[in-house]
């Protein structure tokens, strides 16, 4: 086992209608409120009038439309101004991912004088960030449970994870039935970016006994309860599990003890909705596959192989490299079983910018130390494998 130094600070407030709970969570933090949300969808549920009306004594300011993978300019640099102008207390953030990612790096950049730009690429060390608070709407990221967040900047096709013990929300409302109007494709996008956090961590070694068996009930949980939900939109155990599943992937909970792996996927995924703007989890899914193909050794077959047993069912007593084989093929089936289209070109990606992909990838990314490591060929063969 690894040595590591561990502190997940977000109080977790989980469960059917604890947006209750709001008005006293937030009279901790003061009486001016940046509230963030994104295209409608919390308008569309009635959660932001519910919002409005636990917190009708306080001064409310409102930053909308916070997109897709949230973009630096206008909506980071936005809220940024906004906290600055009307000496913003606390930010509440009340969407999926991208609202409450944009959320932290707006938090940021509240406390700093210069362009906020500079904190997300660690330019500068980030030594202060305005209190999160977050009501989230989507399972997936995990971003309600961790210290980072993904800002795009447009005009560079740069897409950052900027990751930093400031950015953790003070406390998190998850409530599963906030999930019920997620639609399909954005639940099983969802499901493939938590499953793909597991694998990130998963997929390295040493592992050790307890953290492995953790990984493997993330990945048994999401692939199971995804069908159940496909089928029944308001299954609330399924939703429910689903959600713990992914509020826990992506802060290393699952994976104490275990060696970092680079989080290879994550980096060439970043690169294609940078460059293409497609749905993370979608891109995750697509290049999963492809990725374990290409890495397939000697050295990576026994994690292949202990996936392949303990999570899909395969015969132990195959050889390992024939059920790290079926591994593979297994987590391409299932994808595409949940309706995740399983090709690049699908999602409007073609050959075009695969080189100058890879080339940003490989210079900015380090995944010629990742576990697996890559080096700017091999990133081009994945992508290209995956078209
Ligand atoms: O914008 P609105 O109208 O709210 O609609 C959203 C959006 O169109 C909709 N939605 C959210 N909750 C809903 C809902 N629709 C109906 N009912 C609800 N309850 O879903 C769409 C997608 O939302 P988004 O926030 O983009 O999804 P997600 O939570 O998957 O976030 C994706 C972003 O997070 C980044 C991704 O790269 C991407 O930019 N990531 C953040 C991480 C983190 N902070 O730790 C880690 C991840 O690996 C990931 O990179
Ligand atoms: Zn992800």
């Amino acid at each position: 086992m690894v040595n590591f130094n561990y502190c997940a600070p977000t109080r977790l407030i989980f469960g059917k209608n604890v947006v209750e709970q709001l008005p006293e969570v937030m009279n901790q933090f003061g009486r001016r409120i940046l509230l963030t949300y994104g295209g409608g969808s919390i308008k569309r549920s009635g959660l932001y009038d519910k919002v409005k009306s636990l917190l009708k004594d306080k001064e409310i300011f409102e930053l909308s439309g916070i997109a897709p993978n949230p973009k630096y300019n206008p909506s980071v640099l936005d809220g940024v101004r906004m906290c600055k102008e009307h000496q913003i207390d606390v930010i509440l953030a009340v969407g999926g991912g991208s609202v409450l990612d944009c959320s932290k790096a707006i938090a940021a950049g509240a406390k700093y004088d210069g362009e906020p730009w500079d904190l997300i690429t660690y330019k500068v060390k980030t030594q202060a960030a305005l209190p999160i608070v977050d009501i989230i709407t989507m399972a997936a990221t995990g971003s309600e449970f961790d210290a980072g967040g993904v800002i795009s900047r447009t005009e560079t096709n740069d897409k950052v994870a900027y990751i930093d013990d400031h950015l953790w929300p003070v406390v998190s409302f998850i409530d599963p039935t906030y999930t019920f109007t997620v639609p399909k494709i954005q639940t099983v996008a969802g499901v493939a970016d938590a499953i793909n956090h597991i694998m990130e961590q998963y997929f390295s070694s040493p592992g050790n006994e307890l953290s492995d068996g953790f990984c493997e009930a993330g990945f048994k949980t999401l692939m199971r309860n995804v069908r159940i939900v496909l089928e029944n939109p308001e299954d609330y155990e399924a939703r429910a599990n689903i959600f713990l599943a992914c509020t826990y992937s992506c802060n290393d909970i699952y994976s104490l003890g275990i060696a970092p792996s680079g989080w290879p996927m994550h980096a060439i995924e970043h690169a294609l909705s940078a460059y293409y703007d497609i749905t993370h989890g979608i891109g995750l899914a697509i290049i999963t596959p492809r990725w374990m193909q290409h890495v397939l050794s000697e050295k990576t077959v026994e994690r292949f192989a202990k996936f392949g047993v303990n999570v899909l069912g395969i015969d132990k007593n195959l050889p390992a490299m024939e059920i790290a084989q079926k591994s593979i093929d297994g987590m391409y089936q299932f994808y595409e079983s949940i309706g995740i289209p399983m090709h690049l070109r699908e999602v409007g990606i073609d050959e075009s910018r695969v080189r100058e992909m890879a080339h940003h990838i490989a210079v900015n990314e380090g995944l010629d130390k990742a576990w697996a490591p890559l080096n700017e060929d091999d990133i081009a063969a994945i992508i290209t494998a995956s078209l």
